[in-house]
């Protein structure tokens, strides 16, 4: 896609841990393919941890470098990428700095992009000081979640970013959107007739989606103690996965009709009955335990986790969508940090035959499914039932793959590659809008709630292994069990 939409891209929280994992690397890629970023774009890096340019490349070589592409450096690609960085040595405590940033960036042309991977206490004073050197208009404003820590936080923060910018200025990033496999679920579901009778409650028994990580709290522990797994993972890259799996049709793909139809999903969720919670709610929080082989520590004894901490790394929920579409089907939603395995699926049970001509073998549940999985080797696999070879009528689970990176051998795009395109370039789509996002937060305000009040602690589960029982409890009740339990 060549373009000549030229930009200037200044990064809040040059030096952070996301700008040198992510945001760089994902700017260098596009760079490097050529033609997806204007020749005159330039990335600003704002940051206070480095005295000059100089100081800000020699640490971008040294922290950046070793994230970008898994096939190497190219170094020539490289150097070029280097030159269109500059630097703003700014002091975010002191609105007077905002003064330099305007001082460097307002004879550059094109749109300008203001990417803040701040903490969100910082989003509503930068906002401010952006305005106070008239850095609000012609710009476009991207903000990393959490964006708050409940409803009313995340409304106060919204609306004083609201009183400075557009609501189409807004880019709310949820890099779960960005995920190619994500947008395959879009074509999967609406570019195919197939599947779309099926996908309703008459034909589909349960559906489950799963973001395990193998990983913990890494570093983070500070942010994720105060944060936990409900608000990380679930308030916003789980419902927004549920609502791609359970929306409409959208009259066409551009922002606002898919958006609408996400909302759509959003507040058909059935709300949680607070005296309800410990049915349809699991949280847990892992121990020392082993990651293949590997003995790991117990999140209580992680740098910045309080001894006595009570967050939760693991959550699994029951959740009921409220519309003709999909009453009385249950989702279950499951992550957690220090899983058994790195994986995140979608899987869709089909309901077995109504009758069996061919034997009891052909009622076994789980045949007919449908296994997305986005991460790792995205596939999509579809599971039914065939004859095994042989005398008489005895049918086993089969399975047709569509493994994407071998049919589509090149062009897979990063998430954050593709969303940062999308914000230079104006498109909203894969963006989450105010509405959606108090949505979310209404829906998971009474678990929130319930386990601040609450004296119990999160449920222990060693690190390695897929939770708690209490989560494979909850799906028995509905006679069903996570995918991984039934091999
Ligand atoms: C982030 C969370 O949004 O997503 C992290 O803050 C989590 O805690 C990460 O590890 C998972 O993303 P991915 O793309 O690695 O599955």
């Amino acid at each position: 896609m060549q373009t000549d939409s030229s930009f200037t891209f200044v990064l809040f929280g040059g030096t952070g841990d996301l700008s040198m994992r992510k945001i760089l690397p994902a700017l260098f890629e596009a760079h490097r393919a050529g033609g997806m970023l204007a020749d005159s774009g330039k990335i600003v890096a704002v940051a206070r941890h480095a005295a000059n340019r100089d100081e800000y490349l020699q640490w971008v070589n040294e922290h950046v470098k070793p994230h970008v592409s898994k096939k190497g450096v190219d170094e020539a690609a490289w150097a070029s990428f280097l030159t269109r960085i500059e630097f703003v040595k700014i002091d975010l405590g002191n609105p007077e700095d905002f003064t330099h940033l305007r001082d460097a960036i307002q004879d550059l042309p094109g749109i300008r992009v203001f990417y803040l991977a701040t903490g969100p206490s910082l989003f509503v004073p930068i906002c401010h000081a952006l305005a106070s050197v008239g850095l609000n208009e012609n710009a476009r404003i991207v903000l990393e979640k959490p964006l708050g820590y409940d409803l009313k936080s995340s409304n106060a923060i919204n609306d004083a970013v609201g009183k400075i910018f557009a609501e189409e200025q807004i880019y709310r990033i949820d890099h779960y959107l960005g995920k190619e496999p994500v947008q395959n679920l879009l074509a999967l579901r609406f570019g195919n007739a197939l599947f779309e009778p099926l996908w309703r409650r008459e034909w589909v028994e349960s559906i489950q989606i799963t973001i395990a990580e193998e990983l913990g709290v890494e570093a983070r522990g500070d942010f994720y103690d105060n944060t936990g797994a409900l608000r990380d993972m679930v308030q916003n890259h789980l419902l927004q996965l549920l609502s791609i799996v359970a929306m409409e049709p959208p009259h066409s793909m551009d922002s606002d009709s898919v958006r609408d139809e996400k909302l759509r999903v959003l507040r058909a969720l059935k709300p949680i009955d607070p005296n309800e919670i410990g049915k349809v709610a699991v949280r847990g929080q892992y121990h020392a335990g082993g990651i293949r082989g590997t003995p790991v520590p117990a999140y209580a004894t992680e740098p910045g986790v309080k001894p006595d901490s009570t967050t939760e790394t693991f959550v699994a929920l029951k959740v009921e969508i409220e519309n003709w579409r999909w009453a009385g089907v249950p989702f279950f939603l499951r992550t957690g940090k220090r899983l058994a395995d790195r994986v995140a699926e979608i899987v869709v049970n089909f309901r077995a035959v109504p009758h069996s001509a061919l034997g009891a073998s052909a009622l076994r549940a789980g045949a007919n499914r449908l296994v997305i999985r986005l991460q790792p080797n995205e596939t999509i696999r579809l599971y039914c039932l065939a004859k095994q070879p042989g005398e008489g009528m005895n049918l086993a689970s089969v399975h047709l793959d569509l493994a994407f990176d071998q049919f589509f051998r090149e062009g897979q795009m990063e998430a954050y590659q593709r969303l940062l395109l999308d914000v230079i370039n104006g498109r909203l789509a894969l963006f989450v809008r105010r509405d959606e996002q108090e949505a979310a937060w209404r829906w998971v305000e009474p678990i929130l709630n319930d386990w601040k009040a609450s004296n119990k602690p999160p449920k222990p589960y060693a690190s390695g292994t897929w939770g708690p029982a209490a989560a494979s409890a909850m799906l028995a009740q509905h006679g069903t069990c996570w995918l991984e339990e039934e091999n």
